[in-house]
């Protein structure tokens, strides 16, 4: 007979944390990874630096210390959708490998690494928000890959690669990497 507690939820959580330069594709990424999961029954929460940075994180901006306190508060929303059996979808350029290990070691067991890998080059062709122009012309400081630094990862997390695959056949690699892992 089961003993655990009943829960409303029949799944396990996890924090996919989503990292890479601007306009890597991780927002896209983590909109059709949401709506696979939640088309799938499983509750699903996103985090975005974009959204966050309008809100719980209005008062930061981009130099590395309010990186990193940005990370850290996402870090700990995400630890608490965790303890509550959410599938948490994190997007945050994340730049530097201090970043990642903290937001690793806040986490814990159940934290999911991706590198939403793109060559800087594609990122500013695409220029999505049109940022890397700016950042270009010194209208905006501190940018990801042009004037703050990115640290390509150095050990194995999960790499997905948006120059090679699409949106959705990067969306469905994660999705069938994680599903063993939320399911019950
Ligand atoms: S992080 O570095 O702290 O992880 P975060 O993911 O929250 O960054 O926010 C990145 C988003 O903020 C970008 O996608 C872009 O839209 C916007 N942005 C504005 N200024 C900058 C900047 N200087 N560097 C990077 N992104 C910026």
């Amino acid at each position: 007979m089961e003993t655990g507690k009943k829960s409303a939820l029949n799944q396990k959580g996890i924090v996919v944390w989503l990292f890479g330069l601007s306009g890597a594709g991780k927002t896209t990424i983590s909109d059709l990874l949401k709506e696979k999961l939640e088309s799938n029954g499983f509750f699903t929460v996103s985090l975005d630096g974009d959204v966050l940075r309008e809100g719980l994180n209005k008062d930061l901006l981009f130099s590395e210390a309010d990186r990193q306190e940005n990370i850290r508060r996402a870090a700990e929303v995400a630890k608490m959708m965790l303890k509550n059996n959410i599938v948490t979808i994190c997007s945050f350029i994340t730049p530097l490998n201090k970043n990642r290990a903290m937001a690793a070691d806040i986490i814990g067991e159940g934290y999911f690494e991706v590198f939403v890998e793109c060559p800087l080059s594609l990122c500013i062709k695409r220029d999505v928000k049109g940022l890397y122009q700016k950042a270009k012309a010194n209208q905006i400081l501190n940018f990801t890959g042009i004037s703050a630094s990115f640290e390509t990862p150095e050990n194995s997390s999960f790499i997905i690669s948006t120059a090679d695959d699409t949106a959705i056949e990067s969306m469905e690699k994660i999705y069938s990497k994680i599903h063993p892992l939320i399911s019950l």
